[in-house]
């Protein structure tokens, strides 16, 4: 998808594809979305999808596949061993990244308890631009830490950097100084999900890579986002205006000794798995790998999907299919700072981010803010997005709340799934929300549990302010849904 220009001047992205299956949706009453809710512990992890309208949770597993996936899914060679799938699929990542190897995982967190397994112990250290909540808990489970090293305009909400997912390569060489006995691996985040989608420059990320090998220590990229932080490189770096998608794919996986992804975002399908050039490497991973996903050939992935993953990776060089998603997460962004709601600048890819602590500033941290907007989105518009605050947060060894950096409410933009009417619609909701944001209060938890509490908690509103949050809906929508 290119920006194409009209020719009354209107700016609005078009789509570059046509919609040949559709899927109905429903949307349920205001009442009944008060009451979804609240059945749902007020986590919109919970909600069951009869009761969602728009379903902003994630772009996981969940973006549109093209007519050429779905015919690819049609020849897959399901066998346990050996399958021809396996080899077009190894092909294609050795012919985009160069890498000869692969083990395959069911999913992204899948190839990260493997890359765990393999190198944490108590009191090693992984230093990443930021973490990811799976790639944490992996790391924490073991007994290791993360550092976070992204640059200050990372965690800051508004900024014009054009790539906020980058190091700060000042830190990181210090790390490296003080304690780079106990790091084995640096790990490069693509397209930086907790912070908004926010991507790093090719140039930041091979200076990483280069102080990394220098320390004698290996890089690692997550690159589940990378498709979108590509379509970024190409559009906001200078220096690689002039090189094709494919070419500054293969420049980074040049420098990136382990690539692995959650194939439920690169490559629009469902799977993951892990792609490196050395052997060595390969050999101290592989056994993980029938232990926990499956043999060797499949790795618990379904080979319809592997299949299809193969043509999404082709398809992922293509810019436009991967220009889809940030010009349809940059259009509901500046709609969004038209009308005054505060959202993280500049847009990036995955989604658009509203900033809970700037909408909702009387929702103190402690009754998450994040969390408390997602569930009054949901009652305002049957939009489901996904808190990405405290809430997502582990609490301290000591059992006190580790207070989020940042409290966003991500409204993920599966990719050529929503149509712009209804990013449009969503608009609209977040600007009556915003208009009657003084209604919306907090969230305290009933049930909380120690470890990924995000996925399955249940907390109450602290005060009757839902009920409110309805009323104010009839009295300005009357009868509409
Ligand atoms: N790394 C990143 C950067 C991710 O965004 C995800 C998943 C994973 C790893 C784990 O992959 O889900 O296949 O096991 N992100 C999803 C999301 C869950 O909604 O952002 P997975």
């Amino acid at each position: 998808m290119q920006e194409i220009q009209f020719y009354t001047g209107e700016s609005i992205p078009l789509e570059l594809h046509k919609v040949r299956i559709v899927q109905k949706l429903d949307l349920v009453p205001v009442e009944r979305r008060a009451e979804a809710i609240k059945e749902a512990g007020n986590n919109t992890f919970l909600l069951k999808n009869k009761d969602i309208f728009l379903d902003m949770l994630t772009d996981s597993g969940v973006n549109a596949m093209s007519d050429r996936q779905l015919a690819a899914m049609m020849i897959a060679d399901d066998s346990y061993a050996g399958s021809a799938t396996f080899t077009r699929l190894t092909d294609k990542l050795e012919e985009i990244f160069g890498t000869h190897y692969f083990l395959p995982a069911h999913q992204g967190r899948a190839a990260e308890n493997i890359l765990a397994m393999t190198f944490v112990e108590k009191g090693t250290i992984i230093p990443m631009n930021y973490h990811f909540t799976t790639t944490k808990a992996h790391i924490t489970r073991l007994g290791g830490y993360v550092e976070e090293l992204v640059i200050d305009e990372g965690t800051e909400i508004t900024s014009t950097h054009p790539f906020k997912g980058n190091f700060d390569l000042t830190r990181l060489k210090k790390l490296f100084d003080e304690k780079g006995d106990r790091i084995p691996f640096v790990r490069i985040e693509a397209g930086t999900n907790l912070i908004g989608g926010q991507p790093l420059s090719l140039e930041n990320i091979e200076a990483v890579s280069d102080i990394t090998h220098s320390y004698g220590k290996l890089v690692v990229m997550d690159a589940s986002l990378l498709q979108d932080n590509l379509y970024f490189i190409k559009t906001r770096e200078e220096k690689a205006r002039n090189l094709s998608v494919r070419e500054i794919t293969k420049r980074i996986a040049d420098k990136m000794d382990i690539i692995y992804f959650s194939a439920r975002k690169l490559g629009f399908a469902r799977g993951g798995g892990l792609a490196m050039r050395d052997e060595k490497l390969y050999l101290k991973m592989r056994e993980l790998v029938p232990m926990f996903e499956g043999f060797l050939t499949y790795g618990g992935m379904s080979v319809r999907e592997m299949e299809a993953m193969a043509v999404g990776l082709e398809e992922t060089m293509d810019m436009d299919v991967i220009s889809q998603g940030p010009l349809f997460i940059k259009y509901m962004t500046d709609e969004l700072l038209r009308l005054g709601v505060p959202v993280v600048t500049p847009a990036g890819g995955l989604g658009c981010h509203l900033d809970a602590t700037r909408f909702i500033p009387h929702v103190r941290q402690e009754e998450y803010p994040a969390g408390a907007l997602a569930a009054a989105l949901y009652i305002a518009g049957g939009i489901r997005g996904m808190e990405r605050g405290t809430i997502s947060e582990q609490r301290e060894e000591d059992g006190s709340e580790h207070l989020a950096s940042v409290e966003l409410l991500r409204l993920a933009v599966p990719r050529r799934v929503f149509t712009l009417s209804q990013i449009k619609y969503a608009v609209d909701r977040i600007k009556w929300l915003y208009d009657n944001r003084n209604l919306i209060g907090g969230l305290k938890f009933v049930e909380e549990p120690s470890s990924l509490r995000f996925f399955f908690g249940r907390l109450d509103p602290v005060s009757d302010w839902q009920q409110k949050l309805v009323e104010a809906f009839r009295k300005d929508f009357g009868d509409s849904l």
